[in-house]
């Protein structure tokens, strides 16, 4: 009976892995394809996940400012873009993962690649168990510079490293409360953004009351953060800014109330997107003792993260019930 049971899960289980259906894989999730704020964002996206033959990636990318340039792995290793297997010019570009083995991708405009817009993957084939390493695969471990989870709906906050998962939801925003630090654009930092809306929308429904601290992150040499005025900001004229500061991070504390406005005065990146413009609201009233924020380093969250589960644990866990009811079915018509 027992070894029964055994053969019958095994040939279920066998005949379920090859009905198994391709995953579609965003690179660098919410970050898209670009020069990441942390040279290893790639390798440490590509280290949660397990590829297999059939599955898609997508690459989300400025077209004109990147590209996808499938190398060898010495021109990978090398940023050497000179003999591509294939170019990908236009985003999204979707890639679909054909055969099994190593696969490489870099950006092959000048300096992307050696500031970590390269991304390495290895495929593996349908027929062999799934995961050679199972263990790396169950949920993405923080890491230094966290890329959101690959929810493509809203942008979730980034888990900053300190962050505690599960505390007290954050009340409400209210006009009494301690300065906060907020992580301009969360994980994805102080970038040329794949939506030239992207500050507008990560500025929304966030209230900056003066005292608040803006914190931008981003890749010294590559980005700076002018305050300019607005018509400047309208224009993207790094003429004559209110400040410059070059150096990251640059923590800028919110001092008055009003509109502020901030650019990247490298050329394209203000009319690209990289652009924010917040309203100020006057002081705190009275600093309250009931609710006590860590003044640094939070993000402010929504109340409850509704986070829908990734796609691929999505799929595992559709894949896991559609198989105990497959094995029940047979179970039931093979012994009654
Ligand atoms: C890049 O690779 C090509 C061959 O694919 C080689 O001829 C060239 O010297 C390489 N360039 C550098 C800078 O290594
Ligand atoms: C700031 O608030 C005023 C009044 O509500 C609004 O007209 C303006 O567009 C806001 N500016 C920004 C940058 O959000």
């Amino acid at each position: 009976m027992a070894n029964w049971t055994t053969i019958l899960f095994l040939l279920v289980a066998a005949a379920f892995c090859r009905s198994s259906s391709a995953a579609t894989y965003t690179v660098g999730d919410a970050l898209g394809w670009t020069v990441p704020p942390n040279p290893t964002v790639y390798s440490d996206w590509a280290s949660t996940k397990t590829f297999v033959v059939g599955d898609i990636l997508v690459f989300n990318f400025a077209s004109g400012r990147h590209d996808v340039t499938e190398v060898t792995k010495s021109a990978s290793d090398s940023c050497n873009s000179t003999n591509p297997i294939s170019v990908a010019n236009n985003s999204p570009a979707r890639i679909t993962l054909t055969s099994a083995g190593d696969r490489h991708f870099i950006c092959s405009f000048p300096g992307h690649c050696s500031n970590g817009q390269t991304l390495s993957i290895t495929v593996t084939s349908t027929s062999s168990s799934p995961a050679p390493q199972p263990s790396s695969r169950p949920s993405p471990s923080p890491v230094p510079v966290p890329v959101p989870s690959p929810s493509p709906s809203a942008r979730s906050p980034s888990p900053s490293p300190s962050s505690t998962p599960s505390s007290s939801p954050v009340p409400s925003p209210t006009p009494s409360r301690e300065p906060m630090t907020y992580i301009v654009g969360d994980s994805f930092g102080w970038n040329v953004p794949t939506s030239p809306t992207f500050y507008d929308s990560w500025a929304q429904g966030k209230t900056f009351v003066v005292g608040d601290v803006l914190e931008f992150n981003f890749l010294i040499q590559r980005h700076d953060v002018a305050k300019v005025t607005k018509d400047n900001y309208a224009s993207c004229s790094g003429q004559s800014p209110i400040s410059l500061t070059t150096s990251p991070p640059v923590k800028i504390t919110l001092s008055e109330p009003g509109e502020h406005f901030f650019i990247c005065t490298f050329a394209g990146h203000c009319s690209f997107g990289q652009k924010l413009a917040i309203n100020v609201t006057g002081a705190p009233a009275t600093p309250p003792s009931s609710i006590a924020l860590p003044p640094s380093d939070t993000v402010p969250s929504t109340p409850s993260p509704t986070t829908a589960p990734p796609p691929p644990n999505a799929a595992a866990s559709l894949r896991a019930s559609a198989f105990f009811a497959t094995f029940l079915a047979v179970a039931v018509a093979l012994f009654y």
